[in-house]
């Protein structure tokens, strides 16, 4: 993507958005939204490792984000974009961005996510902003609506529309097709 003369002003700042996003939750969403209120230009990248296989195949995972993201990719301010087997320091790097965010739900996320964050200070300096999950949402993670959806709970207002069919959907497919247990989040990525 070509310098824009805002880029080129020195006070244009861009962030990257990363995750599995296996599937997009709302808490994801809240995140990459509060994002956009400070930064300039929001990316969402979807990393993903090609030797795991995850529930929904990358382009779904894209899907996801491109419909529940729909009006702020119109309005040029978020992207979504995915890569495959890469270092996030190095995507980082490729798309221009000044700080990855990420939302924190708690100890337990800082605990994941500080040292990460550190090493990817060490590499190249990238720093990490971390955003105070909405209370409202702090229960909520990709592993644990697929597998209440599995199970047969109701994860209504906790992802998006389309991923909540999208999970019905398997939850019919594997209660349908013998000697299946519920195997959707096998394998998963992240
Ligand atoms: O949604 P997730 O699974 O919590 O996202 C984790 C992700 C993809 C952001 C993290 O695993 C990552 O940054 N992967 C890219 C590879 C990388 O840079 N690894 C070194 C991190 S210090």
């Amino acid at each position: 993507m070509g310098q824009n003369s805002q880029e080129s002003d020195g006070e244009w700042r861009r962030c990257v958005c990363p995750g599995s996003y296996d599937p997009v939750t709302n808490g994801h969403l809240d995140i990459i939204g509060r994002a956009a209120q400070l930064f300039d230009e929001v990316v969402v990248a979807v990393l993903h490792n090609p030797a795991k296989r995850g529930t929904f195949e990358v382009e779904e995972r894209l899907d996801f984000l491109r419909v529940a993201l729909g009006d702020q990719l119109a309005s040029g301010q978020v992207r979504v974009q995915a890569f495959a087997g890469r270092l996030l320091v190095d995507v980082c790097r490729e798309v221009g961005a000044v700080a990855v965010v990420k939302g924190l739900r708690g100890t337990g996320d800082l605990g994941y996510e500080l040292p990460m964050a550190l090493m990817n200070r060490h590499l190249t300096g990238v720093e990490t902003v971390f955003l105070a999950a909405d209370p409202a949402l702090e229960h909520v993670s990709s592993s644990l609506v697929k597998e209440v959806a599995a199970y047969g709970g109701d994860v209504t207002g906790l992802v998006p529309d389309l991923v909540l069919r999208r999970l019905l959907e398997l939850r019919n497919r594997s209660q349908g097709s013998q000697g299946s247990h519920g195997s959707q989040g096998s394998q998963e990525e992240g």
